[in-house]
């Protein structure tokens, strides 16, 4: 929905959001939302076209969570580029843009948070403590706010989808929760609003978390390597970048419960879903990225 000006219908209160939804609900509409942290690129543009297909409104929520940053994690200067988001969302068309600020969301006193549990200390969360729990409050504020029929997510967050699925589900929210693929730049690398911060000679560095993917994929496939040999296999590919500071982990899960597999029997995967995986430090950007595959 674009006003006059053809600018982005905005609306920063909760209170409005819900009139606006209500209203969409009388005319019988469906409602699409795709949250976000700002910073859109042709990742989050694809759930944005996706949702206006599929649904009769689209809601685009931009906001910068703060309960998922760490103390020392990049909140400050997360990449915010209100006006570039806009003018991507306007190309698109009838999207209403939720922008609510930190107040609006966590007024003071605000006390009220969702613990996902153990799923969420596996992976990122090793390295991110409470950066799960954050994204599941805000998740579950945007879902209660909103209840929009679908929402849409990237899979480069794999663990978040499964995070959100379980919330949903455990939560008893009658909403489905859709992904797509993730989008990549021309040499692999996953699109992020982090790539940002690189520069260019660790944005060379990073296309290898993507090669040390696909690596390990074609040997799997073709069975010249096992799960045992994933780990060593991946580390070597990442450690050919001398702005690889660190590998957090890169390894093959369980697709479902992220356990780390390497060590398990293949024979158990034969014909399944199985997740590559990778948290890699370049310079002073942590990269994630992953790759489904079935053995
Ligand atoms: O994936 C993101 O951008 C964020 O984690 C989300 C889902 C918008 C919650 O803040």
């Amino acid at each position: 929905m674009q006003n006059q000006q053809n600018q982005i219908e905005t609306i920063r209160m909760p209170s409005i959001i819900r009139e606006t939804i209500k209203i969409f609900r009388q005319r019988g509409k469906t409602v699409g939302l795709v949250p976000t942290m700002g910073a859109l690129h042709n990742g989050h543009l694809a759930l944005v076209r996706r949702s206006s297909i599929e649904n009769d409104a689209t809601i685009v929520s931009i906001f910068v969570n703060p309960l998922q940053f760490g103390a020392n994690e990049d909140f400050a200067k997360y990449p915010r580029n209100i006006s570039d988001d806009k003018d991507k969302l306007k190309e698109i068309g009838n999207v209403v843009l939720f922008m609510p600020d930190d107040m609006l969301m966590y007024p003071k006193g605000y006390s009220t948070y969702i613990d996902i549990g153990e799923i969420g200390t596996r992976l990122c969360g090793k390295y991110r403590p409470g950066h799960f729990n954050g994204v599941a409050t805000v998740v579950c504020k945007l879902l209660n706010l909103i209840k929009p029929d679908r929402a849409y997510f990237g899979l480069k967050d794999y663990q978040q989808i499964v995070i959100i699925k379980k919330l949903v589900n455990e939560l008893n929210m009658d909403i489905d929760i859709l992904t797509a693929q993730t989008v990549r730049e021309y040499d692999g690398l996953a699109m992020s609003s982090r790539n940002a911060y690189l520069n260019s000679e660790e944005r060379k560095d990073a296309q290898l978390i993507y090669k040390a993917l696909k690596t390990v994929e074609t040997q799997l496939l073709d069975k010249s390597i096992t799960p045992a040999d994933v780990q060593s296999l991946m580390e070597s590919t990442l450690r050919t970048g001398s702005h690889v500071k660190e590998i957090q982990y890169a390894s093959i899960f369980d697709h479902e419960t992220l356990i780390d597999i390497s060590t398990s029997n293949v024979n158990n995967y034969k014909g399944k879903k199985v997740l590559l995986a990778a948290a890699v430090i370049i310079g002073s950007t942590r990269l994630i990225d992953n790759l489904l595959i079935e053995l």
